[in-house]
């Protein structure tokens, strides 16, 4: 019989995708992801979205101004792809370490996606110059017909949209975002070289039970929503395996909490707050803490071509309370797990 250990010792990790916003926000969410991660890959959404080299050099030089003194913490930038994306603008800002990855949002599958793409076929040009490259392409892999159901909408973009992608570039190296469902984990695991996904820790928590569970649960709303049981233990085993397609990446995506408790509420869920924590209770309950470093530190750096983090930190089973707020008054976030008890604290 194995005894879980009571502390565990890995390279610093990284967070593969991660909103940081802007402003106020970005100051108030910023130390939660930099007290983990050494580096971010972040999402390019703001408004309005980060579409030029020019744009993003601005935006890092934000980011590391608010960072908290001593923070060791390099934020990774992304494209934002459009219909108008020049295969110029995405070469250059790769060439001059600005752009790590270009994100694609198909046009209104999520929050701030309006000036996403509205069809494969008027970017391929940036994406043929991408796959010559070797620059990331990150997916948000939803389909955006209204008549797919929601929660089929992962399953039905990779059919629709990612596998002819894939067959036509075969070169184009593909991290498919935040899957949610049994179909990605097991398409991205077969996939070859070219393709991995992240996982975020909400979807191997939570499963869509808990959005309805005695009522409308706004904070656990996000895109891709999450889906039944069955591919919730798909995510579980996909992360707990080990496997070089897996990585963490934690979509910690902050909405002032009136923005989320509304009659229409913003897609997000905030976990920047307790992330490290929960991923290392899951692999702690899949008795794969032996694996929990290449999922979170090493997996990452592979499939970008980095190289891994060389400081390390440790996590204690200890149990501590998760904070109820992060930021104040107008701007308060709700934190994923606010005020519970979590098993693993950041030592
Ligand atoms: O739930 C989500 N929130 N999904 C996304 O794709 C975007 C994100 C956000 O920016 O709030
Ligand atoms: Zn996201």
């Amino acid at each position: 019989m194995t005894t879980t250990p009571v502390q565990i010792t890995i390279r610093r990790p990284d967070d593969w995708h991660v909103h940081l916003r802007d402003g106020a926000m970005m100051r108030a969410v910023l130390p939660c992801t930099a007290r983990q991660f050494a580096r971010a890959i972040v999402m390019p959404n703001l408004v309005p979205p980060v579409t030029t080299a020019a744009a993003a050099v601005g935006y890092r030089a934000r980011i590391v101004a608010a960072l908290p003194a001593g923070a060791d913490f390099t934020p990774l930038m992304t494209a934002y792809l459009t219909d108008e994306t020049e295969p110029q603008e995405i070469a250059r800002g790769h060439a001059d370490g600005v752009f790590t990855a270009v994100k694609l949002y198909p046009a209104h599958a999520t929050t701030n996606s309006a000036y996403g793409v509205t069809a494969i076929d008027k970017v391929m040009r940036v994406l043929e110059r991408m796959a010559a490259l070797g620059v990331p392409l990150l997916v948000h892999g939803e389909a955006t017909d209204p008549e797919v159901d929601i929660f089929d909408r992962e399953a039905v973009f990779i059919d629709h949209t990612l596998i002819p992608l894939r067959r036509h570039l075969p070169e184009l190296r593909i991290v498919l975002e935040h899957i949610t469902t049994q179909e990605a984990a097991d398409y991205v695991e077969h996939g070859g070289d070219n393709i991995a996904a992240t996982i975020t820790a909400h979807h191997l928590t939570i499963n869509r039970n808990a959005i309805f569970q005695g009522g409308i649960r706004p904070h656990l709303y996000c895109l891709p929503i999450a889906k039944r049981e069955k591919h919730r233990l798909a995510l579980r085993r996909a992360a707990a395996s080990g496997d070089r397609h897996f990585f963490l990446g934690t979509d910690s995506a902050p909405h002032a909490a009136p923005t989320k408790e509304a009659a229409c509420g913003c897609a997000g869920i905030f976990t920047a707050a307790t992330a490290l924590e929960l991923y290392a209770g899951v692999f702690e309950e899949k008795g794969a803490l032996d694996r929990f470093e290449a999922f979170a530190s090493l997996n990452g750096p592979a499939f970008y071509r980095l190289l891994v983090n060389e400081e390390r930190i440790t996590l204690r089973r200890e149990p501590w309370t998760a904070p109820s707020t992060i930021g104040d008054g107008k701007l308060a976030v709700h934190p994923f797990r606010a005020g519970e008890t979590l098993r693993w604290r950041v030592a």
